[in-house]
């Protein structure tokens, strides 16, 4: 089954994100309820190795934190944007979460991502890259107030794909130390 592991966002983080939408040439919005911060992306898995990863997953032991979110930006850059996101200010738990992940990850012998983690929630994916309307909606001047994110869990999901786009489907939650 396919896997990823990320943070859940409250409801009204997800509909302030979701305001964000604009009209925008070949862009894929994420759904505002299916917003979320990605930890590590693992791809299909055996079923059988999920018990074993779900095992490591609960051995993480890293506090309990708040993010705070930044402006919009995009991957790999402005020239040919692929993907448009929010940033996070710097936060060194969140970086220690994503790296015990990628640990437990690699003990239970399953493929790590080689890029390194780059803390970002995507709002859209684009398929043609549309440079100028890019530059529009990341030089809008809005006034960008996204209330913090406080982060208590993370959880294991299952993406199922279906032609109509991807469906997450929780299958653990795992909740951090007491901050
Ligand atoms: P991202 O958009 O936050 O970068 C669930 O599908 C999540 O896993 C996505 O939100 C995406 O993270 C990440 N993801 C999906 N497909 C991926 C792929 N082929 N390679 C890497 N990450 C992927």
């Amino acid at each position: 089954m396919r896997l990823f592991i990320a943070i859940e966002l409250p409801p009204e983080l997800m509909q302030a994100l979701g305001r964000l939408r604009c009209d925008l040439s070949g862009a894929r919005w994420v759904p505002a309820e299916q917003i979320h911060l990605t930890l590590a992306f693992l791809g299909e898995v055996a079923e059988e190795q999920v018990g074993a990863l779900s095992e490591e997953l609960s051995r993480i032991r890293v506090p309990a934190f708040t993010l705070t979110l930044t402006g919009p930006g995009c991957f790999p850059n402005r020239q040919r944007p692929r993907v448009l996101w929010v940033g996070l200010a710097p936060q060194p738990h969140l970086v220690d979460l994503a790296a015990a992940v990628r640990t437990a990850i690699f003990s239970c012998g399953l493929p790590l991502e080689d890029r390194p983690f780059s803390p970002h929630i995507t709002l859209a994916r684009l398929k043609v890259p549309s440079p100028r309307g890019v530059d529009e909606f990341l030089d809008a001047p809005r006034p960008l107030t996204l209330p913090p994110l406080p982060v208590q869990e993370f959880i294991l999901y299952r993406s199922r794909l279906h032609p109509h786009g991807a469906e997450h489907l929780p299958l653990r939650n795992f909740v951090l130390a007491p901050a």
